[in-house]
């Protein structure tokens, strides 16, 4: 048994967290480890007052090399392992979110991804699922930069900075609209964080917060919106957030991560429908190096 499925099994007898595994992919290589956690609704707040569409209009370039070098999968990659590896964690995700295992969990759509600590890897699994979703011919991605104290999206994809979701939430005249960049892959959006707060996990755990997940769920119903988060255990706004989206990835570092950080984290997350769990990192056995590219590990 892995190290994630004792921390959730432990978790799971003291009552935190009903486990309920959806699959367990290469398990042989310690490839991919993902485990479903199904209990109530998190929160319950009101509807939207405006059910309008944004008029999004920015446009931001990705830089495609750039990212390719800093090993993402990107659109037109060769990689077939790492492309097969990023398909086997996002189908579940995907599946909830659209698929008949939807009903029953609350703002499916909504996907968060942390991590105990910093550095385990959310920025590079936020983008590549959004990446991989996005690069689906029929899907919608809004890829939200919520690591507002280390925001990194922008920077990775080679985007200028720009008013962001700390300008939203602070809420002087910016709208919605202002936040969102159209990307020159046409499935996929991004929100930066935006500027350095000193107030940001107050404006995390806003109303406004709790509304602007409402109306993405809302709003959105046929698009992913993806928040790349802070890290559980450093400070609370991870476990905020979590709060307020149907499915959460607990990404964790292979041999780093030691098992009680894991199992404080999955208690922290007791609360949240669904929870999937993602070792990144993993060596390949027999192998001194990281998986080929994309190189999760999971
Ligand atoms: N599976 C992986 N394979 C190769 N490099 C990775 C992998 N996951 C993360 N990294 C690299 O490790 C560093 C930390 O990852 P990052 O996603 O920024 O962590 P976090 O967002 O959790 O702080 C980055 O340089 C990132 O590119
Ligand atoms: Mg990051």
């Amino acid at each position: 048994m892995s190290i994630i499925e004792k921390a959730f099994n432990k978790a799971k007898g003291q009552g935190q967290i009903t486990n309920n595994p959806i699959q367990v992919l290469n398990e042989d290589r310690n490839l991919l480890n993902v485990t479903g956690v199904e209990k109530e609704t998190c929160i319950d707040v009101s509807k939207p007052s405006t059910t309008s569409s944004p008029n999004e209009s920015k446009m931001a370039e990705i830089d495609w090399v750039k990212l390719a070098e800093l090993g993402f999968v990107t659109p037109g990659d060769s990689n077939t392992q790492a492309i097969e590896e990023y398909r086997n964690i996002k189908r579940p995700l995907v599946n909830n979110a659209f698929g008949e295992a939807s009903s029953g969990i609350d703002r499916a759509n909504l996907i968060l991804i942390t991590s105990s600590v910093p550095g385990e890897g959310k920025t590079f699994t936020a983008i590549n699922l959004a990446l991989s979703i996005a690069n689906e011919r029929d899907k919608k991605v809004l890829l939200i930069d919520a690591d507002v104290a280390r925001p990194s999206v922008s920077k990775t994809l080679g985007i200028q900075s720009s008013p962001g979701l700390i300008e939203y939430l602070e809420g002087q005249d910016v709208e919605f609209s202002d936040i969102v960049l159209k990307t020159n892959m046409p499935g996929l959006r991004i929100i930066p964080a935006g500027k350095q707060h000193k107030h940001s996990t107050e404006l995390l755990a806003s109303n406004r917060m709790v509304l602007l997940a409402q109306q993405l769920s809302n709003r959105y119903p046929d698009r992913i919106v993806i928040f790349d988060s802070p890290p559980l255990l450093a400070a609370t706004q991870g476990q905020v957030l979590a709060e307020l989206v149907g499915q959460v990835v607990l990404v964790i570092e292979a041999e780093t991560t030691p098992q009680s950080m894991v199992m404080e984290s999955a208690s922290r997350l007791a609360s949240c429908d669904v929870v999937f769990t993602v070792l990144n990192k993993a060596k390949s056995t027999g192998d001194a190096g990281y998986y080929g590219y994309g190189q999760y590990a999971h």
